[in-house]
């Protein structure tokens, strides 16, 4: 069997190894995916020894994604532009190769599976952490009319406004910066809301057919959903979609084969639930 894994602490809760055997299955793959708990000082060295080991591809949760990034020798241009790696694999020279799925996957979920657009909309993102940088260049190629990041640190929102702005329009800000405006497509990357909490927008933001995209996923709505759904969003969802379309994404960029991730989301739901 090939041999795959997640390297990642906390590492407990992570439904990688069920979506990549629910893929090999659909694609008559052999593969073992296993998730593993990586020490925060000890990354570099399981990485080498992992593929040292004929391991044959690896995903990076958190905290080490910029750490994947940072011990690539080739990143694709898109894992370049986040500086974060969620998928590292070694060619036949051993040279170690890191790319970035996120963004991709929650665009898929948002346009392919959702059905949602986000070309010519108004976007607003909640956070700018390395989620956000994660995602920011697959979202600026869907060709939003405009993309307003608030952050609790304005700082880190405004480096990144500079950062990705050469793809578009990208304006950054605190809370506080948008109690004039409407959005069309409100995405939070905020990770308060792991504890139920959601910052202080001000109401009358969503525009009315606005949706309302959160990145995390529980068993229950999230603050952000429950938010969204009292400010009258049109549409609202979870992360569970954008995780499925990012092991998608790295299962094609290993084994050249495109998983069907739809039954794979519905079977997540389901143990989730
Ligand atoms: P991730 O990989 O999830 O993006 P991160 O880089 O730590 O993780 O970013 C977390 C995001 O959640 C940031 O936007 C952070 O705001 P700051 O940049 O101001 O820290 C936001 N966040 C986390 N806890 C928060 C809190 N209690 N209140 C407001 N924002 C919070």
């Amino acid at each position: 069997n090939k041999r795959f894994a997640v390297f990642g602490n906390p590492i407990k809760h992570s439904r990688s190894p069920m979506i990549h055997a629910a893929f090999a299955a659909q694609c008559d793959v052999k593969l073992e995916y296993r998730a593993l708990r990586v020490e925060l000082n000890d990354f570099e060295r399981a990485v080498t020894a992992f593929f040292d080991a004929g391991g044959q591809g690896l995903n990076v949760t958190v905290p080490f994604k910029e750490q994947a990034a940072a011990c690539a020798a080739e990143l694709t241009p898109r894992a370049a532009r986040a500086t974060a790696v969620n998928t590292l694999w070694r060619d036949d020279e051993g040279v170690l190769h890191g790319d970035t799925t996120d963004g991709v996957g929650l665009v898929r979920d948002m346009v392919a599976n959702l059905g949602w657009r986000v070309q010519e909309q108004r976007v607003l993102i909640v956070g700018a952490g390395g989620a956000v940088r994660g995602v920011l260049e697959p979202l600026m190629r869907e060709l939003p009319a405009s993309v307003h990041i608030v952050n609790r640190t304005v700082e880190r929102a405004e480096t990144l406004a500079r950062e990705f702005g050469v793809l578009g329009k990208i304006s950054a800000g605190g809370y506080d910066s948008v109690s004039d405006e409407q959005f069309d497509l409100v995405i939070n990357a905020n990770s308060a809301g792991l504890s139920g909490e959601m910052p202080a927008l001000p109401p009358g933001i969503l525009s009315e057919r606005c949706c309302c995209y959160d990145l995390l996923y529980g068993a229950e709505p999230t603050a952000f959903m429950r938010w969204a759904a009292q400010n009258a969003a049109w549409a609202v969802s979870d992360g569970l979609g954008m995780l499925v379309e990012q092991a998608a994404e790295a299962f094609y960029v290993w084994h050249r084969q495109r998983p069907e991730t739809q039954p794979v989301i519905q079977q997540l739901r389901g143990v989730l639930a």
